[in-house]
């Protein structure tokens, strides 16, 4: 099986290498390229005999065209060895300690995404330029780079007399937006990437067609002897000064360090930041600073062991929207799901997306049947972020938003100043009923364990809950063996559950703890719309019981931090409902806590006033939520990030190291819940 695997992947490699360098046609995305790749390199160390001078492994691919005239490089132009985990980052860094000993500076730059060149100088005049084709032999493009114009074709300051430097040439995203419009307007189809038409334009056969595109370059590598800083960093400095444009300091692009904690900070950073770039980068780039190194720590078959790339995970791809169907929330509102043709994207298979609203798909005009640009950001759910123009349009009509539930039929609303559209059916659409008791039971509401979302569906459809008092109402004793399906959410598979002893001792203790669960907790778990868990705690000291919060006027209400009028208003329409008020009676018989439990928390004395504290890590006496809870009944301020204003950070077990650094960085105090334990009972 092994063995046949070798010669699938290499088949699957040698078709997508050509459909990258020589069709300019990629189809998967370099993550799992790389992953086919590293496969292969492991079996074929596993199966020695079946070495094959021809297999992807051994080459570095090829952009050779027969237009230019080829050029040998004297210095092969290699590529980088990819990681994607701080992990494999942390294993580059330790096998480079381990070779050349001491402290080790390593200096990273981010990963232009455009095409490799090298220039060649003699006496300050740019002589070559040369594409880096299969990394031996090149392409002279010298007449279509003299029109770049952030390339120096006279050199200024102290250069040496005859260097060769390299860098990446690429095309800013405006201009290729700006190109692809103008081809739109002709009827033609658009460009895929900035890459690609960088690529494609720099092969131009006519320069002044070259010249008309704004190409830029960025140059990070110098190479030679004479005359040549001894570190990385140091000869980029020394380009800048002979006239090129080279990553800087000032602007973020470039950082030294030998901590792996500030490596990863430093990927992070751009890893969010890159979309605010004015142009592509798809990773960043680790090097060993110091040059004489570079020959100690030498090179495999194809790159150098001195730098590697951290690649992001590709976050933008494109696919078909078969379908727009229509979420209702706990809330009711109405939110519009695309339904995709199935497409990798950051390592999972996206089959649905969110649409949020409208205006969205008004705003984009989308249409079923197109072809759509679906992003992951840091949110879980993918979202689609526009159109891709180069395919023909679905629907021929604009896509008609629903007037009615797609539920229980009633017409939806819309309030004023809100994007969202809702079923304003609040106590008789299932999706809404239900959601609220998803709500209810959740760890930050009552905790209720053991009561997750199939139970409570099955209770609901089958009548014996309709709101959250029924909860605490349920004959549990005679409901050994109820049975109910469970649908699969991915096969639509239909199974058969029946609720056994266990199962119900369980969900009886979950609602017994219950019923110790603070007042300020039971009132965010209601579910009034607008009263999340702040505006519960807000609500919950000012008011403390829930009779004092139904009969606050619209005036005291809004006199509360954080409560304006959006929410005063929902609290009104709440408690004007009658059926509202007979299942907060038939709570507090239950035994839910209806009155301020905060007033006993906040007998503590005050002594973290004014302090700000970042809790941070796993504790061993108390939840996270606890300890925070904890802080704030001292009269502390929690916050979620480290800044000049930490007081301190408390922190528990498996911290992360970056945020341990930036409190060393910030000079900020750490303490552990040991000292946070000793604090609290001193005072
Ligand atoms: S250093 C020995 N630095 O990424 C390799 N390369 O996959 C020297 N690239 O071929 C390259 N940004 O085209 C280096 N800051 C950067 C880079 C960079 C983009 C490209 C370059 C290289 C490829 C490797």
């Amino acid at each position: 099986m092994s063995r046949e695997r070798v010669l699938e992947l290499r088949a699957l490699l040698h078709e997508h290498n050509h459909r990258y360098y020589v069709l300019n046609q990629p189809t998967v995305s370099d993550f799992e390229f790389d992953s086919w790749m590293h496969e292969l390199e492991a079996l074929e160390a596993f199966y020695p005999d079946m070495a094959d001078a021809n297999s992807p492994t051994h080459r570095v691919g090829s952009d050779l065209s027969s237009k230019f005239e080829k050029v040998e490089h004297q210095r092969v132009m290699l590529s980088l060895t990819n990681s994607y985990s701080e992990e494999e980052i942390a294993d580059w860094v330790s096998r480079i300690d381990e070779s050349v000993g001491g402290v080790i500076e390593y200096v990273l730059e981010l990963k232009y995404d455009g095409v490799a060149i090298s220039l060649h100088y003699e006496q300050g005049k740019l002589v070559r330029a040369v594409t880096r084709g299969d990394g031996k032999v090149g392409e002279d493009v010298t007449q279509n780079v003299r029109t770049i114009k952030n390339i120096p074709l006279q050199l200024q300051g102290d250069y040496p007399p005859d260097f060769e430097i390299r860098g990446e040439i690429f095309l800013p995203r405006e201009a290729f937006d700006r190109m692809n419009e103008e081809r739109l307007e002709k009827g033609l189809e658009a460009y895929a990437n900035p890459r690609n038409t960088a690529s494609g334009t720099l092969k131009q056969l006519d320069s002044r067609e070259v010249a008309k595109r704004p190409l830029k370059a960025m140059m990070y590598f110098v190479l030679g002897e004479n005359g040549m800083a001894e570190t990385h960093s140091a000869r980029v400095e020394q380009a800048r000064s002979w006239g090129f444009e080279v990553p800087s300091f000032d602007k973020r692009m470039i950082a030294c360090t030998h901590e792996i904690a500030d490596m990863m900070a430093f990927i992070q950073y751009w890893d969010k930041a890159r979309k605010d770039l004015s142009f592509d980068i798809d990773g960043i780039v680790l090097k060993v600073n110091k040059i004489a190194l570079w020959d100690e720590l030498g090179m495999t078959a194809k790159s150098p062991r001195w730098a590697t790339a951290y690649k992001f995970k590709a976050e933008k791809v494109s696919t078909q929207l078969y379908q727009i169907t229509y979420q209702v929330g706990r809330t009711g509102a109405i939110t519009p799901v695309a339904n995709l043709a199935p497409v990798l994207l950051a390592g999972t298979i996206v089959k649905r997306a969110s649409l949020h609203n409208a205006d969205q798909i008004l705003k984009f005009d989308i249409r079923e049947g197109d072809h759509v640009w679906v992003e992951k950001g840091g949110e879980i759910i993918p979202k689609i972020v526009g159109v891709d123009q180069r395919f023909p349009r679905g629907s021929a009509e604009p896509h008609q938003y629903i007037g009615n539930c797609p539920i229980c039929k009633t017409e939806l609303i819309r309030l004023e100043g809100e994007a969202q559209h809702y079923c304003p059916n609040r106590d008789h659409c299932s999706p809404q009923q239900i959601g609220k008791l998803e709500h209810f039971v959740s760890r930050k509401a009552m905790n209720l364990e053991g009561w997750g979302v199939e139970t409570l569906t099955a209770l609901y459809q089958n009548g014996l809950v309709s709101n959250v008092a029924d909860l605490y109402e349920l004959p549990l004793n005679e409901m050994v063996g109820f049975e109910y399906w469970v649908e699969d959410e991915v096969t639509g598979e239909k199974r058969r559950r029946s609720l056994q002893q266990k199962t119900i001792d369980n969900l009886r203790l979950a609602l017994e703890n219950s019923k110790q669960v603070p007042f300020e907790r039971v009132l965010f778990a209601l579910g009034i719309r607008h009263v999340g868990e702040t505006v519960a705690k807000r609500l919950a000291k000012a008011f403390p019981s829930i009779d004092l919060v139904r009969m606050a006027t619209s005036e005291e209400l809004l006199a509360v931090e954080d409560i304006g009028q959006k929410i005063a208003e929902s609290l009104k329409l709440y408690f004007s409902i009658d059926e509202n008020l007979v299942i907060i009676e038939k709570l507090k018989v239950a035994g839910l806590q209806m009155e301020g439990v905060a007033q006993a928390t906040s007998n503590h004395a005050p002594i973290l006033q004014g302090k700000t504290i970042v809790v941070s890590g796993v504790f061993t006496e108390f939840t996270r939520d606890g300890i925070k809870a904890d802080v704030e009944s001292r009269g502390g301020k929690v916050s979620g990030s480290i800044s000049s204003k930490t007081t301190f950070v408390l922190a528990g077990a498996d911290m992360g190291p970056s945020k341990l650094q930036k409190a060393k960085d910030l000079n900020i105090p750490v303490m552990t819940e040991a000292d946070y334990l000793i604090l609290i009972s001193e005072k």
